[in-house]
């Protein structure tokens, strides 16, 4: 199946960064948030990073124009029953996610393909409230979604191979290198990245060393572009809470299980970068 438009559920981080590499691959994109203000700000958000992306001489200023004028944004679920393939970005949240594809279910047409950017929800799960589960897949994105390369493309138990095959030439042609996994709770890369997420902040909790240290072991001892804790307010320190509470339910081991200075983080609203702080301060001027 060849897809020309695509629909994207949510504009959030994932969703604003993964409307724009759509669109500046050519795909007609329209886009939905639950009310005008969402939207407005994950728009907003998006033009930030195809500005930096033409300030940095990786996108030409002709190019973003003409993405632009792809990109349509709606309040309105409804609006992308045209769509190809629909990829949902909202919070991981399964009742919510079942919600919107139970919505999307009944508008669209039985061709249309459906798929997660989830981090660790199963796909099966999500697809058993959907009369087209050979039509479904996780297609997951990384954080930047423009900078980084990688595509995970998950088999759910029912997916078809055609549906595989076209989630991957969709995937191949916005620029991104495809792993393939099944439907197994954090996938490949949140498989293992969550268990030395939530040790950096055990080690921060029983004052190993301080925050500033333990990034900076991990930048210059392991050459990694960040260290885990700013890594932490990148994502989102709410995003991986519920990543590692998914993934802690459905494997009931200790090794996902949220550290309390976690939890009480996200309740405290100290979600990182996007609320203005996390284990850092991102408030004006810092
Ligand atoms: N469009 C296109 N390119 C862009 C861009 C944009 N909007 N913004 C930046 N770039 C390019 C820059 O030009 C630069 O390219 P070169 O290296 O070729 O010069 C590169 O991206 C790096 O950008 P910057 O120099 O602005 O920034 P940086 O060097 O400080 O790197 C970073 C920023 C890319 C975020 C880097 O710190 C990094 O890779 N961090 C780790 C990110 C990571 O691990 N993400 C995965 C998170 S896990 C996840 O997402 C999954 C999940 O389920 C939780």
């Amino acid at each position: 199946m060849e897809i020309k438009r695509v629909g994207v559920v949510g504009c959030g981080l994932m969703g604003a960064g993964i409307v724009e590499v759509c669109a500046l691959g050519g795909y007609q994109v329209v886009v939905s948030e639950v009310d005008d203000d969402l939207l407005k700000r994950g728009l907003s958000r998006l033009e930030t990073s195809m500005q930096r992306g033409v300030q940095r001489g990786k996108l030409a200023e002709a190019d973003a124009a003409a993405a632009r004028k792809r990109i349509r944004g709606t309040t309105n679920l409804s609006d992308l029953a045209s769509s190809d393939l629909i990829i949902e970005a909202v919070v991981e949240n399964m009742h919510l996610k079942k919600e919107v594809y139970r919505t999307l279910d009944d508008v669209c047409p039985p061709e249309t393909i459906f798929a997660s950017n989830t981090s660790s929800l199963s796909i099966t799960e999500m697809a058993s409230v959907t009369k087209r589960r050979e039509r479904f897949l996780g297609i997951h994105f990384f954080n930047p979604v423009p900078v980084m390369k990688l595509v995970e493309l998950i088999r759910g138990l029912q997916t078809s191979e055609d549906t595989m095959k076209t989630g991957r030439r969709f995937a191949t042609s916005l620029g991104k290198t495809v792993v393939v996994c099944k439907d197994s709770p954090g996938f490949i890369v949140n498989l293992l990245l969550i268990p030395y997420l939530l040790d950096s902040v055990r080690a921060l909790e029983l004052g190993i060393a301080t925050k500033e240290d333990i990034d900076t072991a991990i930048v210059l001892g392991l050459a990694h572009p960040m260290g885990p804790l700013t890594l932490l307010d990148y994502v989102g320190i709410d995003t991986t809470y519920f990543i590692a509470e998914a993934m802690f339910q459905e494997f009931k081991d200790t090794r996902y299980a949220a550290p309390p200075l976690m939890k009480q983080m996200v309740l405290a609203g100290l979600h990182g970068r996007k609320s203005g702080r996390g284990f850092y301060d991102y408030s004006e001027g810092k």
